[in-house]
């Protein structure tokens, strides 16, 4: 792995802990403004300074983030598919060119591994391995789960197997029982969760407790952040968690401590 790979990817997984908080608000490609990412430069402000990254489409930094802020972006460079068909759809709608204009620490899009358009998925990862490794970027494979896929650990093995071999640098996607399991999968490359669907805090925190003691390095996580009634509380929480091997009841204090 050369230099810059090496650069990009200590700037997201932080060498200190080794482990990474990811704030993702890109669902807007595919979402359009889901709640909480309508006015998305208001919600993500406060929460910057807790983000060790920020997981976000090339319009949506554009009009929202002021280029002097100093984290790392993982740019979100797939797409072409709404809520309203079918999911596993995409192409790549932003080239390598762009990504390094935005000065992006990574590129990322979602690989649906049993979605009606899986081969093109993982053709669209393959492409983007390609470039990335020719520019020193590294990707972030996003195991999404196709409507009907069980979210188990033998499925999202699979899905993250395939993105490993694909040669994906980070691959993320969702917790689940076993998720030894899954990370044993991905070898040496870095696994991050999702949060999912919003889910009471304290739930969400008990998830990102049990996938960073399984293996996982750290958290992209948007919605249990930005759609929670405390969403500065909530990533400070997480934090707490991911890099300070607090416990749950601790992380959950902080959440609660900090509500106005
Ligand atoms: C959408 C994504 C999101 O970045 C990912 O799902 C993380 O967000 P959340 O924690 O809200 O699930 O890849 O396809």
């Amino acid at each position: 792995m050369n230099w810059g790979m090496k650069n990009r990817i200590s700037r997201i997984i932080k060498p200190k802990s080794g482990r990474c908080v990811m704030l993702a608000v890109d669902h807007g490609y595919f979402q359009g403004p889901t709640t909480g990412l309508a006015n998305l430069g208001k919600t993500v402000e406060p929460l910057l300074p807790y983000a060790d990254a920020l997981m976000i489409t090339r319009g949506a930094i554009r009009n929202w983030i002021d280029p002097a802020v100093d984290i790392p972006i993982i740019l979100r460079v797939s797409g072409g598919q709404s809520i309203l068909k079918e999911l596993s759809n995409e192409i790549i709608t932003t080239n390598i060119e762009d990504a390094i204009r935005i000065n992006a620490s990574a590129i990322t899009c979602s690989v649906y591994v049993g979605g009606e358009y899986e081969k093109e998925t993982i053709d669209n990862l393959s492409k983007l391995v390609d470039e990335g490794e020719k520019y020193g970027i590294p990707v972030l494979a996003v195991t999404a789960v196709g409507k009907d896929m069980a979210r188990d650990s033998r499925y999202l093995g699979l899905a993250s197997r395939i993105c490993v071999e694909i040669g994906a640098h980070i691959i993320k996607t969702y917790y689940t029982e076993e998720f030894e399991k899954v990370v044993e999968a991905c070898g040496n490359v870095p696994v991050v969760i999702a949060g999912g669907k919003k889910l009471p805090e304290m739930e969400a925190l008990q998830m990102s407790h049990d996938a960073i003691s399984s293996g996982a390095v750290g958290v992209d996580m948007g919605r249990n952040i930005f759609q929670s009634d405390n969403p500065v509380g909530m990533i400070q929480a997480v934090r707490a968690i991911v890099h300070e091997s607090k416990s749950v009841d601790e992380a959950y204090e902080i959440y609660e401590g900090s509500k106005k």
